[in-house]
């Protein structure tokens, strides 16, 4: 168990990408490929009861879909087997979330929901844990491709 304090979420603006540290790949030797799919799995299932489940297929078939190709990233990020390389290709991310309205108040839940499930890992050493979280927390934000709410109202009236 880590305090989940520990793990803190960086409000960033829109469109910043900073240089992407790369996650320390030390961790996989801790988790191995199971452990990635059971984090990944645990997201998952936080994230299509949270207030964002609206843009996650729902349980069932295609939810298992969504786990494996995510867990397929993750566990080629992090050193292991390219079952991601293999299956779908280069990981062009924040393309592929373009279909989806991520905003930034998405970010907070999608990470909020990750941090739950980092906190509960047992036998991993702490240092690493904040590190991949570092990653996520700033990574997470070249998802974001909309704004909560536009940032001005047009206010046109037409008077015939
Ligand atoms: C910022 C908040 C994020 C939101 C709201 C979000 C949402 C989504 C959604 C809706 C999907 C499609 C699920 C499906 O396959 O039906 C998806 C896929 C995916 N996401 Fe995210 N995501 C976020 C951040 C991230 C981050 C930071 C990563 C990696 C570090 C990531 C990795 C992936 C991967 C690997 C897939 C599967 C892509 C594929 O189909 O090949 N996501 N995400």
């Amino acid at each position: 168990m880590i305090d989940i304090q520990k793990f803190e979420i960086t409000e960033l603006p829109f469109g910043e990408r900073r240089t992407n540290n790369k996650p320390n790949t030390e961790l996989y030797a801790y988790l191995g490929e199971e452990g990635i799919r059971k984090i990944v799995n645990h997201h998952y299932d936080l994230l299509v009861e949270s207030e964002i489940n609206g843009i996650f297929p729902p349980k069932g078939e295609l939810l298992d879909g969504a786990k494996k190709r995510s867990a397929d990233f993750f566990i080629q990020r992090l050193g292991g087997p390219e079952y991601y390389k293999i299956t779908r290709g280069n990981p062009m991310l924040a393309n592929r979330h373009l279909p989806f309205k991520i905003t930034p108040k998405a970010r907070m839940v999608w990470l909020e929901c990750y941090r739950i499930v980092l906190s509960k890992l047992e036998n991993v050493p702490e240092d690493l844990v904040l590190d991949y979280w570092r990653w996520l927390d700033e990574f997470s934000n070249w998802m974001v491709n909309q704004h909560d709410k536009p940032k001005f109202k047009l206010n046109i009236s037409i008077n015939k």
